[in-house]
């Protein structure tokens, strides 16, 4: 049984005023957390302090990048160790917005999830098609290429391992993939996961993302390869993501 995982993506949001006041109205609103899901908040590099320093209870804290050293002349980055210090146990690495505007690629994702993985953190690595990939029918083909080149050199690691699948089409839009294509979508990376390191893919996490909203939390959760949702804009709000984290 995966425990599933429930993730805030909080962007380039909140002053550290509002991530105080988001955190707090969290912690109210999801005062306990069933044993079967884990439920986690991503906020800024300059909110994390904050929001760590206040009472969180279950809920657990992550980063939305990091970069793959331990320290040096790395002007503006942020390395594994400081997200550990601050109290982050998960950080995202390589969402679509990272790949688009920031031009990361496979090679330095992968880079990132062997650094995140050595400091402790569970790296939730992200991949997705763009809509144009779908319309031209290699959605699976961009999926499972973004999979085997992220995990480049951490077949031993996968069970550590958190894998986002969102659609870029879907994220922001309020567009989503019917909860029967994220089943479709999650079903073939766990199949690429087991051609990479065997049984360990049945404990991997796959979170789907990508406009998960409260209306469409329960579908996408009921499915077999479904195991949490990486949420956007609907975290940003208390009341919306409480109603995702308690998704039925
Ligand atoms: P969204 O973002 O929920 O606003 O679509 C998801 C994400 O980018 O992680």
């Amino acid at each position: 049984m995966r425990t599933k995982l429930i993730a805030g993506n909080w962007k380039m949001h909140k002053t550290i005023g509002e991530a105080v006041a988001l955190i707090d109205a969290l912690h109210a609103a999801l005062p306990t957390i069933p044993a079967d899901r884990q439920v986690i908040v991503c906020p800024t590099f300059t909110a994390l302090a904050a929001v760590a320093a206040r009472p969180h209870g279950a809920i657990g804290i992550g980063a939305q990048n990091v970069y793959p050293e331990s320290h040096g002349a790395y002007t503006g980055e942020i390395a594994p160790g400081m997200l550990t210090d601050i109290g982050c146990s998960h950080v995202i690495i390589g969402h679509s917005e990272r790949r688009a505007i920031f031009g990361e690629t496979d090679a330095f994702i992968a880079q990132k999830a062997a650094a995140a993985l050595a400091a402790g953190l569970t790296p939730i690595i992200c991949v997705g098609e763009t809509k144009q990939e779908r319309e031209s029918g290699r959605a699976e083909a961009v999926v499972l290429g973004q999979v085997a080149g992220s995990l480049a050199g951490l077949s031993d690691r996968l069970a550590d391992v958190v894998i986002a699948y969102e659609p870029v089409w879907a994220i922001g839009t309020g567009l989503t993939a019917t909860a029967a294509d994220a089943q479709t979508m999650h079903a073939a990376i766990r199949g690429e996961l087991r051609r990479i390191g065997g049984a360990a893919a049945d404990v991997v996490r796959i979170q789907y993302g990508g406009s998960v909203k409260p209306d469409n939390v329960d579908e996408l959760m009921a499915q077999p390869d479904i195991d949490g949702a990486l949420v956007g804009g609907a975290a940003l709000v208390a009341e919306s993501f409480a109603r995702i984290a308690n998704y039925k």
